[in-house]
């Protein structure tokens, strides 16, 4: 594989703009694609603000902001952004077809040895890279939101994923400050979120059941055993319990824990009557707008100090 320079980021959303940050600060050249130049200027705009929020809390210093921007270049062609490419990250929206037809275009546009990447949240790697000739050098980086300060990337090895592509991926990841895993099996949610929605639909099944408020259920995690989480995960802790307790523990609990594989009729229910949560003001509870907002800015502080440790 060539020495990787330039980076490609295809979707300057949410998460696209996030990721074109990161490499761009540790001073990559970033080609940025989206479809119309107002998407793109905003992007820019958004990695300006991330910038300055991080620089005022003592990560990074303001004087590298506009330099790392520059090295940011925006095209709505995306001949032209992976045309000179080590490396593709694509982030347009989940929606198999669209990326699909992506990393077919992105397969006929890049040498072999251009690695190419998808954000994808739960999509399977291998489907994606269906229509594309050369599938070795196709794999997952599933950053989380926001990227530039969570650690964590899952790289994903799709069926036709080469161990090349896989560990050349992981070091580019950790030379720009990223934490990346391996994730060996392309199944749909891969690591992170299996876990995490594991957990959500026990937490909305037990609001269903009219054990606990929304409230409260999300208060037993802040104040308990979410504590733990960022030192210890699951596994280690069932070591250090003991894996003899944990067993005594799942052979009496786990019968009683939901496991339909559906969504929950709850959640269908407030959906189909328009309570989509924070952007309608209810959801699981009730929010106003300044409600909402200041959840939004407690976890970014959050993360931020986090991220400044
Ligand atoms: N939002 C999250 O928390 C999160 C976390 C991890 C992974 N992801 C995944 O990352 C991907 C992007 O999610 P997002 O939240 O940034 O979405 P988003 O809607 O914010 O951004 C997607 C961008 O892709 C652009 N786009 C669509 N078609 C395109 C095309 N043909 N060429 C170029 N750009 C195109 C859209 O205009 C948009 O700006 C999805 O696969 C999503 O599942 C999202």
């Amino acid at each position: 594989m060539s020495k990787i320079e330039n980076i490609a980021v295809i979707g300057a959303g949410l998460m696209g703009h996030g990721i074109a940050q990161i490499f761009a600060v540790q001073g990559y050249s970033v080609s940025l694609v989206d479809l119309n130049d107002e998407l793109l200027s905003k992007a820019l705009q958004d990695v300006r603000s991330n910038l300055t929020l991080m620089a005022q809390k003592g990560i990074g210093h303001l004087d590298d902001i506009e330099p790392a921007i520059a090295r940011i270049k925006t095209t709505v062609d995306l001949s032209e952004a992976a045309a000179g490419a080590q490396f593709v990250v694509e982030a347009v929206n989940e929606d198999l077809g669209l990326k699909q037809e992506i990393f077919k275009n992105l397969d006929a546009i890049c040498p072999k040895e251009v690695i190419l990447a998808t954000n994808t949240s739960v999509i399977s790697i291998t489907e994606i890279a269906e229509k594309a000739k050369i599938g070795e050098r196709i794999l997952g980086t599933h950053f989380w939101n926001p990227p530039y300060l969570i650690p964590l990337v899952e790289v994903i090895r799709g069926q036709d994923t080469s161990t090349e592509a896989v560990d050349t991926t992981f070091e580019l990841l950790k030379g720009v400050g990223k934490h990346p895993v391996r994730v060996n099996k392309d199944v749909p949610g891969f690591v992170g979120n299996r876990l995490q929605h594991a957990l959500w639909r026990e937490a909305i099944s037990i609001v269903e059941r009219g054990i606990a408020d929304p409230a409260t259920v999300d208060e037993c995690i802040r104040f308990g055993f979410g504590l733990r989480l960022p030192v210890l995960g699951p596994l280690e802790t069932a070591d250090m319990v003991g894996t003899d307790l944990t067993l005594a523990i799942h052979d009496y609990i786990l019968k009683y824990i939901e496991s339909s594989p559906e969504p929950s009729p709850l959640l269908k229910k407030k959906v189909e009557k328009g309570d989509l949560g924070f952007k309608t003001g209810r959801g699981f509870q009730e929010w106003s707008s300044e409600e909402a907002q200041r959840s939004r800015t407690r976890l970014k502080e959050y993360l931020l100090k986090v991220t400044r440790k």
